[in-house]
This record gives structure tokens, sequence and C-alpha cells, in this order.
């Protein structure tokens, strides 16, 4: 893989995300021939499996984005000790029709931020259980449960030192896991 490209999916649309910070910044620390790629999500309409035959136009886009990519970054808040409505329906759609998932082997990882203090890990337990069912090579370890406290980003938006070191290792031990599961 010359130039990898991730696909991140963002499971919040809130303007001022923790978790779309989170995943600014994530892609801050990787090599610079990897390119990130946060897909919108927020213009897909619900899913509904009448429209199977008949994708719309932002569903089509995003499955094809994904079908492009060497693998999936999930970044996740927890709603409710899940994951949001809004990711789950951008995974449905993009798993849908039947056979047609652009899912199946694309290396995933799961991180996550909240302002509870268990840091996402329920709804990315709900995550990591919804892509062993799409047939998704799922980065286990290290976790990375991310508590939303002041110290998270710099004023620059870049991973703050307290949580630098620890999340450098993640993404790295991520990217290994893509190259590992490359064109798998
Ligand atoms: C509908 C809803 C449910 C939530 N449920 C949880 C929860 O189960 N656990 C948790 O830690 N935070 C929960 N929160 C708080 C979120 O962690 C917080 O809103 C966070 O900022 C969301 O991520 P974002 O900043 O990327 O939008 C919930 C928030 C909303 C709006």
């Amino acid at each position: 893989m010359s130039h990898p490209t991730i696909a991140v999916l963002v499971g919040s649309l809130r303007r001022e995300s923790f978790n779309r910070q989170l995943a600014t910044a994530l892609a801050r620390l990787a090599p610079p021939e990897y390119s990130f790629k946060q897909l919108e999500i927020g213009d897909l309409p619900l899913y509904n499996q009448d429209d199977d035959g008949n994708q719309a136009a932002s569903v089509k886009r995003l499955k094809s984005e994904i079908q492009a990519a060497d693998g999936v970054l999930f970044v996740t808040p927890e709603y409710n000790r899940s994951v949001s409505g809004v990711l789950k329906n951008a995974i449905d759609h993009a798993s849908r029709p039947y056979g047609q998932s652009v899912f199946a082997g694309k290396p995933a990882g799961v991180i996550g931020v909240s302002v509870g203090a268990i840091g996402t890990a329920m709804a990315q337990q709900h995550l990591r259980n919804i892509l062993a069912y799409l047939d998704m090579p799922t980065l286990g370890q290290p976790e990375a449960f991310i508590h939303a406290k002041d110290s998270l980003f710099d004023d620059s938006g870049n991973i703050g030192t307290d949580s630098r070191e620890f999340l450098q290792t993640w993404m790295d031990s991520y990217l290994a896991w893509v190259e590992q599961h490359a064109a798998a």
C-alpha cells in the first residue's frame, strides 16, 4: 500500500463533537502517506429495506468511499450505553442489500470519547458485536476508552500531552493492523 486511505465514521453530528475532534487529532498522529477521510453520514435517509433496490445517492456515495478505503476507523460516542442512532443507520445502509456489504474484510479500529466515566466502553463493545457480524477484522488491543477532559486537546486541536503517548501507540497499532490485513 503506497498511499493507504482510512475511511473514518464519526458517530456524532454535533458541531463541537468531541469525537469529531478526536478523529481529526488522531489522523495527525499517522505518517503522511496515510490519508484519513471523515465520511458524511448526516445526509443519509433513515434506513428502509424497501429502498434496497434503489439506494439514495448519499448511500451510494458512502458505500463507494468505504469500498475504496483500506481500513475503516469508527469514532463513536456513547448514547444510552450503545452506539448513536446515526452511526448505526450509516452502518446498516453500507451493509445492504444482503450480500453487497462494503465492510467485509476491511480492517477496523474502534475508539471513542465521552463525558462519562467509562469513556464509551459499552458503546464500543456493542460496536464490536456489530463489526464481528459484518466480518471486519477489528483491532483488539490496545483498547482506548477516552474521557473528555480539558487537557485532551491542546489549543491547536492536537492530542494534549497527557494522552499523546498512549494515543500514538493506539494509532501505530491500528495502522500496523491495517497493513497486516491489506488486500486480505
Ligand atoms: C442521547 C444521549 C445519550 C447519552 N448517553 C450517554 C451514555 O450512555 N454514556 C456516556 O458516557 N455519555 C452519554 N451521553 C453523553 C455523551 O457522552 C456526550 O454528549 C458526548 O459529548 C457525545 O459525543 P460528541 O461530543 O462527539 O457529540 C449521552 C448523550 C446523549 C445526547
